[in-house]
């Protein structure tokens, strides 16, 4: 689908795991969001896994929208998006960022109610740092996997716009 002129080139991710008890071997929500990035042949610059804190999920969001060596174009967050008190990545990521894209949030629910009722549960968000489009995932492999798939044919064309292309 041609969605500008703009040619389409890899996109470059960071994932943020919000999570107080996940390691690395056990992130298989992480795994997978990797596998699909690799995939589409996008390329997925850092890993980390933090805390379910809020200002060490939004350092984390911060640190990876402004590094200028790894040109960042989409921070994924996995996890922490639910009602749980513990459950702070949406008020993280609104401290760090400038404007809502609520579209994409509501998008990623309607999907998901397909699959879940319990898609209205998450209270992801999905917002503007700068040129940097930061998305809210929730933290199950299942739940992370089909929220991409909802993202999956909109992330170029975002990306996109946010460098300053345009529609035809
Ligand atoms: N979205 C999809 N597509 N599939 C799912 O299974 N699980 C929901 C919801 N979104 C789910 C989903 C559930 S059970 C919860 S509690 C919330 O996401 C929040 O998850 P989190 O706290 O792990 O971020």
């Amino acid at each position: 689908m041609a969605y500008s002129h703009h040619e389409e080139r890899a996109l470059r991710f960071v994932l943020v795991t919000c999570s107080d008890t996940r390691s690395m071997a056990e992130d298989s929500a992480g795994d997978a969001l990797s596998e699909l990035i690799a995939q589409k042949g996008w390329e997925l610059v850092d890993r980390v896994i933090v805390k379910d804190d809020r200002e060490t999920i939004a350092e984390a969001i911060k640190r990876a929208c402004d590094d200028a060596e790894l040109k960042v174009d989409v921070v994924l967050t996995c996890g922490g998006t639910g009602l749980s008190l513990r459950d702070v990545t949406p008020e993280a990521t609104r401290d760090v960022c400038e404007r809502e894209v609520p579209g994409i949030a509501e998008g990623m629910r309607a999907y998901s109610m397909q699959k879940t009722p319990f898609a209205m549960l998450s209270r992801a968000l999905c917002m503007q740092r700068g040129r940097v489009i930061v998305i809210n995932l929730p933290g199950s492999k299942k739940a992370a996997v089909e929220n991409w798939e909802a993202l999956d044919p909109v992330l170029a064309h975002a990306v996109s716009m946010m460098a300053g292309g345009g529609h035809e």
